[in-house]
């Protein structure tokens, strides 16, 4: 095993132990939030954005600098993400068209959508000042703990 999915592994089981027997949602994404920012390395961002009635992402838990509070549906990586219904991943943010900078530090970005009955209810957004910070083993980590948020 990679020493990436090592990680991903340790990540999950933490997660999985943290939120166990806490409904509470918003105090399961800050956790997960806060697990995330200081456990992966080369990160300045990482946290939520939940889907409103209307169709516009609102700004969860996380862990980094203060960030966009609203991003329509389409819009920026996370409001793609959303959108499609799958997970984004952008190695050079300056070749996304209609990337939002909330931190213009952010030069790679994986945006992981939160998937329930089949309706996209929220991101998991991470940012990094690393170019090309993310590859498959991050996005295949990161779906995972999604799916362990999510209760799979
Ligand atoms: N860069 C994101 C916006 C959210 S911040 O990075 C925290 C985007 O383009 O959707």
């Amino acid at each position: 095993m990679t020493h990436k999915a090592e990680l991903y592994r340790d990540l999950a089981a933490q997660l999985a132990a943290l939120i166990d027997g806490e409904p509470d949602r918003v105090a399961n994404a800050a956790n997960m939030a806060a697990l995330i920012y200081h456990g992966l390395p080369d990160l300045n961002w990482a946290g939520f954005y939940f889907a409103q009635e209307g169709g516009e992402l609102v700004l969860g838990p996380f862990q980094g600098q203060p960030a966009c509070v609203r991003i329509a549906w389409g819009q920026g990586v996370c409001g793609a993400a959303a959108s499609r219904g799958e997970t984004v991943l952008v190695p050079d943010v300056h070749d996304f068209p209609g990337h939002i900078a909330c931190d213009a530090n952010s030069r790679s970005e994986l945006v992981v959508p939160l998937i329930e009955d089949g309706r996209v209810t929220g991101v998991l957004d991470l940012d990094s000042p690393r170019l090309a910070r993310f590859d498959a083993e991050d996005q295949a980590g990161c779906e995972r703990l999604v799916g362990v948020f999510l209760g799979g």
